[in-house]
């Protein structure tokens, strides 16, 4: 086929642009074959581009040159087209497209580039499998819905920016090729050709870079940031992704709140879905007894532990462990099977679950009427009670179970969802959830590990109970969740050597390792360290849920799969001998 030439031709309109007022101009336009019907003496096609589409007629009355060569066009072609634009007969407007009272009949063409057939259609609405969307990412990225993704990003960047240089922040960046970094993920590693058998690591975040920006007076950072953490990946989990990440000098954890709530109003109205109030607030212990979980969602209601009304029935936890009443709105009638599978899914969970509530109310009356005014359930409303089959093994018994009846509520709420309709992904429930435990129990390890990171501040009061008590230290640490989903993460610091220290020590790091590991953070430390925190958002889950989508990867220009790969450009890849020889690098292949 023969191309045309781009010449010093220029555009006057996107494809999303005209618009009655436009009527009687000569228009200019480029873009992709989208759709193309032929009528014989007419040929209607649909350009487009990232601004939207626009129809363009070419009419073998008036210009057979042009209607000659639109008989070549096929999806996908690149074209420029120039005409007049004409206002549609009221029959024919399509109130679709926002170009759709108009079109434009085409008195020239120029065909740019041919496209091989692509490998699955445009449209939406027509599933394709994810791996064939991967390798053909070029072609997929053009889809509507994926442009509306990564456009509504640079939307939402640009307002993240906006805020936080209305509130003073810098914007400083950090190096990539660094140390291992402290959020306890696997790290990617580059080696050094330089110096042979060492290594640089990719950074899981910029955590001890912004610290040291805070020792050096940079109060009021800020970073848009990629992190790298090899890590099993999930959802909500790829191997590289970005994060809001933002550091302050002398802060009160309300002054980190007051940063973040006007940061999540403009993104919100960037994406389109404004929210208005302040973000409610629980404590990490509430979250546990209401939802069983440190990432509560919001849009089903919290469950009530009601131990305290059973005492001495054959109902009672052993130990007093929690006795959980569940409730889920508007489930109505379920049938024995369905019955039978919320026992089964509370048993894989260790629980014991009593759903028949006509029988519980004829034998614990007291009791029940009692749970009802606690719960205020409703008359279609799934009702049922939970705890613990045998006393837990581990060292935090009680919120093992906890943890247990927050997944079967999570559970029966998903299962049921096309009854109540709560967890609508437009409804956008945010929270913070504050106070963290210090400390977290390895059960593997048999040890304890910093529930956020070992740089984290303990609450002032708890400070004496850190070796004695680590089980009940609090930390100043807090979490932003949306929907369930943890978008973000921070802590006021340790700014002391003295602190740091002992905090390393509860956590067992002997000074060696601590050295070792952090030396340069420790070191800084001594060096007039202000108070100072912060928190990291994650960029790829808040643009993911705004979208209204259930993986990051439809959020990401180009995502890697669950394994770890880029089926585009095949990454990762062996590379030449050459290559490993230079680095010192001998490949140890194992059957
Ligand atoms: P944290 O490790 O909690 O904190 O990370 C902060 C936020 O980053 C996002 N996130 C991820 N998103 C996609 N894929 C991943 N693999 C992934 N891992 C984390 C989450 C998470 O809430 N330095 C601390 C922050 C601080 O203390 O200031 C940190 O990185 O949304």
């Amino acid at each position: 086929m023969k191309l045309d030439f781009l010449g010093d031709l220029r555009r006057t309109h996107t494809c999303g642009q005209l618009r009655p007022a436009d009527v009687g101009e000569k228009a200019v336009l480029m873009g992709w074959v989208h759709r193309r019907r032929d009528f014989g003496g007419l040929v209607f096609v649909h350009l487009r581009d990232r601004d939207g589409i626009t129809q363009i007629v070419f009419d073998a009355s008036k210009n057979p040159e042009a209607h000659k060569r639109a008989e070549e066009l096929s999806a996908e072609f690149v074209i420029a087209v120039e005409g007049l634009v004409e206002r549609r007969t009221a029959d024919t407007v399509n109130s679709n497209i926002a170009t759709g009272e108009v079109e434009v009949a085409v008195s020239k063409l120029w065909i740019l580039n041919e496209s091989r057939t692509p490998p699955f259609p445009l449209e939406d609405d027509v599933d394709v499998k994810e791996d064939v969307r991967l390798k053909y990412r070029f072609v997929d990225l053009r889809r509507p819905h994926m442009q509306r993704n990564i456009m509504m990003r640079s939307r939402i960047t640009l307002a993240i920016r906006q805020a936080l240089y209305a509130q003073g922040f810098l914007e400083i960046e950090t190096p990539f090729m660094t140390r291992s970094t402290p959020e306890g993920a696997r790290d990617y590693l580059v080696p050094s050709r330089v110096q042979p058998g060492s290594f640089y690591a990719l950074p899981q975040s910029p955590q001890i870079f912004k610290q040291l920006l805070m020792v050096s007076g940079y109060d009021r950072y800020f970073q848009i940031v990629r992190c790298f953490r090899d890590e099993d990946l999930r959802a909500d989990r790829q191997p590289e992704f970005t994060q809001i990440d933002l550091e302050m000098s002398f802060p009160q954890e309300e002054q980190i709140y007051e940063v973040i709530e006007p940061l999540i109003h403009g993104v919100c109205e960037a994406a389109g879905k404004p929210i208005s109030g302040v973000i409610p607030r629980i404590t990490y212990a509430q979250a546990m007894r209401s939802y069983g979980s440190d990432k509560p969602d919001l849009r089903i209601p919290p469950f009530h532990c009601v131990e305290d009304l059973f005492v001495d029935t054959p109902l009672a936890a052993p130990n007093g462990l929690p006795l959980v009443a569940i409730h889920i709105p508007k489930i109505g009638q379920l049938s024995r099977k369905e019955r039978d599978e919320i026992k089964a899914a509370g048993q894989e969970r260790g629980l014991r679950v009593f759903d028949d509530v006509k029988r519980l109310d004829r034998d614990y009356p007291a009791a029940m009427q009692n749970v009802r005014e606690r719960v205020k359930p409703s008359e279609d409303d799934l009702l049922l009670l939970a705890g613990s089959t045998d006393e837990k093994a581990g060292v935090l018994p009680e919120q093992s179970v906890l943890q247990a009846c927050g997944q079967l509520r999570l559970h029966v709420a998903q299962k049921y969802n096309d009854r109540h309709k709560l967890l609508d992904p437009a409804t956008l429930k945010f929270l913070w959830v504050v106070e963290f435990p210090m400390f977290e129990w390895d059960e593997e390890e048999k040890r304890w590990n910093a529930a956020h990171h070992p740089f984290t501040s303990v609450h002032d009061e708890d400070l004496e109970k850190l070796m004695a008590d680590p089980a009940h230290c609090r930390a100043k640490s807090y979490d932003l969740v949306l929907n369930g989903i943890e978008l973000g993460s921070g802590s006021i610091r340790i700014h002391r050597r003295d602190v740091q220290t002992q905090v390393f020590a509860a956590l067992g790091f002997s000074e060696d390792e601590a050295k070792r590991r952090f030396g340069f953070l420790l070191e800084a430390l001594e060096y007039g360290a202000p108070p100072h925190g912060g928190i990291a958002l994650g960029l790829d889950r808040l643009v993911m849920l705004l979208a209204g989508e259930q993986s990051i990867r439809e959020v990401i220009p180009f995502p890697k799969t669950a394994k770890g790969a880029d089926l585009m450009c095949e990454a990762p890849a062996p590379v030449p001998d050459r290559q490993l020889r230079e680095l010192g690098i001998r490949i140890n292949t194992r059957d």
